[in-house]
Order: C-alpha cells, then sequence, then structure tokens
C-alpha cells in the first residue's frame, strides 16, 4: 500500500481539486484528507479518524454510507450490462424503471424524465429546452433566466452564471447576458431591521416586477429557484414567499425551473421542496439524493405543458439535437433505483422530518441565546446557525476574520464535519437522512462545545 507522504505528494504535483485555494494546496499549506471508508453517518480517514458527516459529502449521501444494497445493484449492472446509451430510443431496465419510479414520486403535472449525470449538467439542459420552448411557441425573443442571489445552481457556463455566488463568477466573465439576478429570499438579510417578513416578501415581489418590467416580459423565459436556499446560506424562503412569486411568473407567462438538486427525494420531509412549499414547477431538477451520489446520476424532470411543445418540435424539426453519450448511465440508473427503493423501505423521507425538527429544536435550544449567534435556521435535514460580532445591532464579522471557517475546523476537531458556507459566517448541516436521535444529539453538544472553543 502506498504511504500517505507519497499520496500526499503525488497529489500536490497531479490533482486539480474543485472549489480549492490551488496555491495554497500546491505548496502543501492544506492537507489533504485522504478518505477510505464510511458506514451510516461516519466517514474514516487514512490518519484513524472516524468523523461524523454531518454534510452527507455535499448534502447527497442521502442513505448514508455502506448501503449493500446499492453497492450490490450497481455491481449487479457492471456484469449485467456496464454501458449502453439512451439515443434513439435505446433503454435498460434500469433506465426504464427508474424514469417510472421518478414520476410516481414527482408531482402529478410531471410528464417525463431526462437523465443527465449532475446537477450542472441538468441545469444546462433545462435552459436549452426553455430556449428550445420559445422557439417552437414563435417567441425568440423570450430567452433571458432570472435567477436569485445566493442562489446555486452549478458551475458550468450557464449554471455558473444562474449561481448567484460573485465567487463563481469573478474572473470567469460570469454571468452571461441571458441571466438576470433577483433578490435572495433571505429575510435575514434584509437592509432594514424594522421590516417585518410579510414586508420583506413584498419587497422580494417588487423587486422581481420592477427587474421584468425594466427587461420586458417578452424577453424572458424562465424563473430558476431551489425551493430552499442551500449553499447561499440554508436559507428557508419567508411565509409566502413562493405563492406570491408564482403569481407574478403565471402573469408573465414565465415559466418556473425549480432546482431540486438538494431538496429532491427528501431532504425537507417531503419526497420534493415543491410538495412543501407548494411550487407548480414547469421544470425540476434532480441530482445528489437521485442516487444518494453512490453514481452520478442527474435529471430534468419535464411538465406535460413543456413535454407537449418538444413534442411538437420534433415534428416540425427532427429528432431533438440534445444529449450525452453517458444520459441514464446503467450503472448510475441501477444505483438509482435501489436508492429509491432504500429511501421506501427505511421510511427516510419521515426521518428526515421528525429527526431534522429535532435537530434545530435542539440547536436552538443549545444556541439561540449565544451573543454570537445571529440566526438557526433549517427545514428537515437542513440546519445553519449564522453568527454575528454584534447581536442588538446584527453586525457582521470581517469576513477576513474567517470566523465561519474557524467554527468548522474547531467542530472537525471534534469529530464532526458541518460546512463553512460561503455567504457568511454560516456553519451548514444536512446530515444523511438516516440520522439517528442519539447522532443529532451529539452534533448540537458537540458544535455547542466547537461555539466555546471559537469564542472562549
Ligand atoms: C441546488 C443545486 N443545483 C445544482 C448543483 C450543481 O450540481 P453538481 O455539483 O452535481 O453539478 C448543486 C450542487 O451543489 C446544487 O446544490
Amino acid at each position: 500500500m502506498l504511504t500517505n507522504d507519497q499520496l500526499g505528494q503525488w497529489d500536490r504535483e497531479s490533482f486539480f481539486h474543485p472549489s480549492t485555494h490551488l496555491a495554497q494546496h500546491a505548496r502543501g499549506e492544506s492537507p489533504t484528507r485522504i478518505v477510505t471508508g464510511g458506514d451510516g453517518v461516519f466517514i474514516q480517514d487514512r490518519d484513524g479518524n472516524r468523523l461524523l458527516d454531518a454534510f452527507a459529502g455535499l448534502y447527497c449521501v442521502n442513505v448514508g454510507y455502506g448501503r449493500k444494497e446499492i453497492a450490490e445493484a450497481i455491481a449487479a449492472q457492471a456484469h449485467e450490462l456496464a454501458y449502453y446509451h439512451a439515443y434513439v430510443g435505446h433503454g435498460t431496465e434500469a433506465s426504464i424503471t427508474l424514469a417510472h419510479m421518478i414520476l410516481e414520486r414527482a408531482p402529478s403535472n410531471m410528464s417525463k424524465v431526462y437523465f443527465g449525470l449532475g446537477g450542472s449538467d441538468a441545469n444546462e439542459t433545462n435552459v436549452k429546452l426553455v430556449w428550445y420552448y420559445n422557439n417552437i411557441l414563435g417567441r425568440p425573443q423570450k430567452k433571458k433566466i432570472i435567477s436569485r442571489w445566493r442562489g446555486y445552481h452549478g458551475s458550468g457556463l450557464v449554471t455558473g452564471s444562474l449561481t448567484g455566488l460573485e465567487l463563481f463568477h469573478k474572473k470567469f466573465d460570469l454571468p452571461l447576458s441571458q441571466v438576470l439576478h433577483t433578490e435572495a429570499p433571505c429575510y435575514f438579510r434584509r437592509s432594514d431591521l424594522d421590516m417585518s417578513e410579510a414586508d420583506f416578501v413584498e419587497h422580494c415581489v417588487t423587486e422581481l416586477e420592477a427587474l421584468i418590467a425594466r427587461e420586458g416580459a417578452d424577453t424572458i423565459a424562465a424563473f430558476i429557484g431551489e425551493p430552499i436556499l442551500g449553499t447561499g446560506g440554508i436559507v428557508p424562503p419567508p411565509a409566502g414567499y413562493w405563492e406570491r412569486i408564482q403569481k407574478v411568473l403565471k402573469r408573465h407567462d414565465i415559466l418556473l425551473i425549480a432546482d431540486e438538486v438538494v431538496t429532491g427525494f427528501g431532504r425537507l420531509g417531503t419526497m420534493f421542496g415543491s410538495d412543501h412549499y407548494g411550487m407548480e414547477a414547469d421544470i425540476i431538477t434532480i441530482a445528489k439524493g437521485l442516487t444518494s451520489a453512490y453514481a452520478p446520476l442527474s435529471g430534468s424532470i419535464i411538465s406535460k405543458k413543456v413535454w407537449e411543445v418538444l413534442e411538437r418540435g420534433t415534428d416540425e424539426n427532427g429528432a431533438i439535437g440534445h444529449g450525452w453519450t453517458y444520459s441514464a448511465h446503467p450503472i448510475g440508473a441501477a444505483a438509482g433505483v435501489a436508492n429509491l427503493k432504500l429511501i421506501d423501505d427505511l421510511g427516510l423521507v419521515a426521518n428526515a422530518r421528525e429527526t431534522g425538527a429535532n435537530l434545530n429544536a435542539a440547536m436552538h435550544t443549545a444556541l439561540a441565546d449565544h451573543p454570537k449567534v445571529g440566526e438557526i435556521r433549517g427545514e428537515g435535514m437542513l440546519c445553519a446557525i449564522e453568527f454575528v460580532d454584534d447581536k442588538a445591532s446584527r453586525t457582521y464579522f470581517d469576513p477576513s476574520a474567517k470566523v465561519g471557517p474557524a467554527l468548522a475546523s474547531a467542530l472537525l476537531k471534534r469529530g464532526v464535519i458541518g460546512r463553512a458556507m460561503p455567504q457568511g459566517d454560516i456553519l451548514g448541516f444536512a446530515p444523511p437522512l438516516c440520522l439517528t436521535p442519539a447522532e443529532a444529539d451529539r452534533i448540537v453538544a458537540e458544535t455547542r462545545a466547537a461555539v466555546d472553543d471559537v469564542f472562549g
């Protein structure tokens, strides 16, 4: 077996890591963690650490690590048929079954599933389909997409543009001109502290209306949003937000893309976040929880309304000019079928609701009164703590103090993985949906202790 030192050296010399400070890593200033195994909510590394992964990888290992049922389904598929493409009507038992299973679980207005590999390429597909849709409807000027600041939709060219986080734009010449951003539904960050939640929703609606008026509704094709902001800080929308936004979109004939890459398949305690917030999307993006990341697979769930136009388009223009070699990859599909069965068999959607509610409540009890805790928020198996320098005046820390990363690192020393979210000093939690009450208690206790480690 290779030594850790050897692997560390090869890593620094050869491996371009995503979302990493490249120079520091190459200089050996940030460690290489070599992960070797996982079971339930725990991972192990080569240094002998056993860590409670309270972020489920990148909020994707929803059924937890080490599930033999999925590993065996993948192995069986690889033995039988590792690959065949899905072009011109080809499929496998796994891919056809999975499309059927997804539609059984999806909102009733949904019609078909297109399969990709990850959340970014699925949103790329969605934008293309929305453009195609409006071309078929004879509205070639109706093409712009509205996203929200703090939204996360991927890091490709168009999807990095949709993502409303500066780091993903800076020095990449993004966002592209077809993408517009509107107010993030983040009540805690409202500019006027006296504004009520209802007033803030009104403000978000007014901002959206103004953007549409400025650009012209006839130039805007779609609005994309995560039911609950994820990477932008785990922020549930203020009450009534989605209802009001959807009314505006309907009035201007703007499609709604619900990006359920994080929320799809149970994370909010409902099968989809759309069910949770009463969203009637025209397209739903899925990835992460579709296979619990046991194999790469994503999807675009297309509504009947959009599908009818796509069919018309191919009658008029021939086969749709869109597809990836690995669309509906049999191994990903086999993992998806086994994963969705496991979610049902283990009752993980209900557990996300119940244990997630307990995790959020216990986090409140342990930390809400702390002078540096500005807000504790969450929904289902998502929870975040936003830290502030001064609570009464809601003064934030100077970003250069890196308080969020310091908290995540103190927590890691205590054996729990949380995530320092990028837009503020925010500690995020998105554990596997199989989290037990005892594991939830441990996350809360270690978080409280890590807060004391950092603030004294
Ligand atoms: C809501 C959302 N959409 C899209 C993506 C992009 O998915 P991927 O990283 O698989 O491309 C992510 C990733 O975190 C996400 O959270």
